[in-house]
């Protein structure tokens, strides 16, 4: 049975994790967080590049996966090259989905939602320039939004106001009123897209990359990793950090059969 890491700061990455799970049932998937360096966003780039490359050197080296998911666009945007570099073992990247929220607005107003490291990385800016020219692409860096979903998926409540602040940023913008799609940028966001959609002041369209990750697994695994479980899978976590708020999101985990928590510290 073929292994996949799924690697994130924090829990965003499951966003990630329910798309492969449910595209690919019969692949065992370790879900990883970086719980000890979070959040990603706020970080210098070099000391992330460094952070994930030793990190998931060491896990590679122990965990011997096919394959592994950066299900982090903070971390995707700045440290694919040296990661390809650093290890023999596949990567898929999580990257902005400016590509088809530009194929599908029609107003030619995208929204990007990110963390602050991920709107205004060079990477971002190149993808914005191949893929949408002639959109005018409004973005906005949210250290809240990322720290909210952490929030519900320990069961906590969210402060509505947070999500009305992310949106202002966006909509609040020269051209926001004619906004009809938003990309989100941030693994943990579509964790929060009933409350980011009930919030909006107008009709949009979200899009993510979670679906893209999972047919790239696929077709990267192709052979190796049965679409169909004959036995289920047993999933893992790994956590860098033990802290009480990983104990507070054992409910959310377990629903996704990550019932089994391994603390590494790195
Ligand atoms: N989930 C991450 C992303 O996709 C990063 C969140 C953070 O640690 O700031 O960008």
């Amino acid at each position: 049975m073929a292994t996949a890491i799924v690697f994130d700061s924090g829990v965003g990455g499951l966003s990630v994790f329910d798309c492969i799970a449910a595209t690919l049932p019969g692949l065992r998937l370790l879900y990883v967080a970086d719980n000890a360096y979070f959040p990603y966003g706020t970080k210098e780039e070099g000391a992330l590049v460094a952070r994930v490359r030793d990190l998931l050197f060491g896990l590679t080296e122990r965990l011997h996966p096919d394959l592994i998911v950066v299900a982090c666009n903070t971390a995707s945007t700045v440290a694919l090259p040296a990661l390809r570099d650093a290890l023999a073992v596949p990567i898929v990247g999580t990257v902005p989905a400016i590509k088809p929220a530009a194929q599908a607005s029609v107003s030619r107003v995208i929204g990007l939602l990110g963390t602050p490291g991920t709107v205004k990385r060079q990477y971002t800016q190149a993808l914005i320039a191949e893929f949408a020219p002639d959109c005018t692409v409004l973005r906005h860096g949210s250290a809240e939004l990322v720290e909210m979903a952490e929030r519900k998926l320990r069961g906590e409540s969210i402060a509505p106001s947070a999500i009305d602040r992310a949106l202002a940023g966006l909509i609040g913008q020269p051209g926001g009123e004619r906004m009809d799609t938003v990309v989100l940028a941030c693994t943990h966001f579509p964790l929060l897209a009933a409350e980011l959609a009930a919030g909006a002041p107008q009709p949009l369209r979200w899009i993510d990359s979670g679906a893209a990750i999972a047919r790239r697994v696929a077709s990267l695994l192709d052979g190796t990793a049965s679409p169909r479980a004959d036995t289920p899978p047993r999933h893992g976590a790994v956590f860098t950090a033990r802290t009480p708020a990983v104990e507070k999101l054992r409910p959310a985990l377990s629903l996704r059969g990550l019932g089994e928590i391994e603390f590494m510290e790195a």
